[in-house]
């Protein structure tokens, strides 16, 4: 039997939060249903923050009382404070996840406030989630480099990380929000978080800003870790990172993953016509390589012998 990999999609979040035109509520539920149709069964579907700061997520509710996930299917949601909390507790999400920037200047653009009264914030949402049975990830952005700051020390994101889970957070996610992580960084970064948090805990969300991101994300695989983040087409980016690329495009992951022996439960070729579906309804360009490719030529899985 092949070993699981817990694929986390979040184009309908991170891949469409940046858009200056307003995608309608109609579209992202039929990505979400595009994405469920193609074996996705972790989808991070919306944003509870200030629609005047992140208008595109205004529409969090109608979205996720749109979706009907598959049985054994989960939506994920962001809430940055408590309303954020209070909102997506009032909704189907199954889990809420947190950001905490690892840099003080990023934690200020982004949320408006130190890093250390976002991890309080992060606190609240915490309590008010479990306490309404719902599943918790604590983002760390910001894990090698910031806009605003440069490189960021392995001591920050630790510092963090920690606190997320001293605060009691099910998972951690490692956010290189700005793309620019090597393999050597990552593997460098988990051997020092994985002294202090069980590696099954941890997940990556790598942008792809440098190109680096499926290397990355491999080296966070051979690392031990098993929860992966990626979106459709490799859209993506947030709002307070001027310069940075799409996330991670979920079709050369998964094609990378499925090569390397993982099952991650998706189609492949379904989700490059989602890709394709996607970047043709909002006049965007695709940004996999994989997808194209594999709708030009598709191809099937080597045999084990071959
Ligand atoms: P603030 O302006 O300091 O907050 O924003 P405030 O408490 O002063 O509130 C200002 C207004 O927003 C008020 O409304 C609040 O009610 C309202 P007004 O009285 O002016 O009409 N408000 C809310 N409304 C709805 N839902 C809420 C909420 N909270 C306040 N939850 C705040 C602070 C954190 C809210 C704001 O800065 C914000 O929403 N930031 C969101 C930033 C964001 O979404 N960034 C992108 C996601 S993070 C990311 O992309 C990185 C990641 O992908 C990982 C990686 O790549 O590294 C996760
Ligand atoms: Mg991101």
């Amino acid at each position: 039997m092949r070993e699981a990999i817990r694929f986390v999609e979040v184009g309908p979040r991170d891949g469409l939060q940046n858009l200056a035109a307003p995608v309608s509520t109609a579209l992202k539920a039929r990505l979400c249903e595009k994405l469920f149709a193609a074996g996705v069964c972790r989808l991070e579907c919306a944003s509870f923050v200030s629609p005047a700061h992140v208008p595109q997520m205004a529409d969090a509710e109608a979205l996720l009382a749109a979706i009907s996930p598959p049985d054994g299917a989960e939506l994920d949601a962001l809430a940055p404070n408590a309303r954020g909390a209070l909102r997506a507790v009032a909704t189907r999400a199954d889990r809420i996840s947190v950001f905490v920037a690892a840099t003080q200047s990023f934690a200020q653009r982004n949320t408006r406030c130190s890093i250390e009264q976002c991890l309080e914030r992060a606190g609240e949402v915490r309590k008010i989630a479990s306490g309404a049975g719902r599943q918790t990830r604590g983002y760390v952005s910001c894990i090698a480099d910031c806009p605003y700051e440069g490189l960021v020390p392995t001591r920050a994101v630790m510092h963090v990380a920690r606190a997320l889970i001293h605060a009691g957070f099910d998972e951690i996610a490692l956010g290189d929000t700005i793309g620019s992580t090597s393999p050597a960084d990552m593997r460098r970064l988990l051997r020092a978080l994985k002294q202090e948090i069980p590696v099954a805990r941890l997940a990556v969300h790598c942008h792809d800003t440098y190109g680096m991101a499926a290397a990355s994300t491999l080296a966070a695989i051979e690392e031990g870790v098993r929860i992966v983040d990626g979106a459709v087409a490799g859209l993506g980016g947030c709002p307070f990172a001027p310069g940075a690329a799409g996330n991670a495009a979920s079709e050369d992951l998964v094609f990378m993953l499925e090569g390397l022996g993982f099952d991650t439960g998706i189609d492949c070729l379904a989700l490059a016509e989602t890709g394709r579906w996607l970047t043709r309804e909002l006049g965007l360009s695709n940004a996999s390589r994989t997808g194209p490719a594999l709708l030009a030529r598709p191809i099937t899985a080597r045999p084990a012998e071959f």
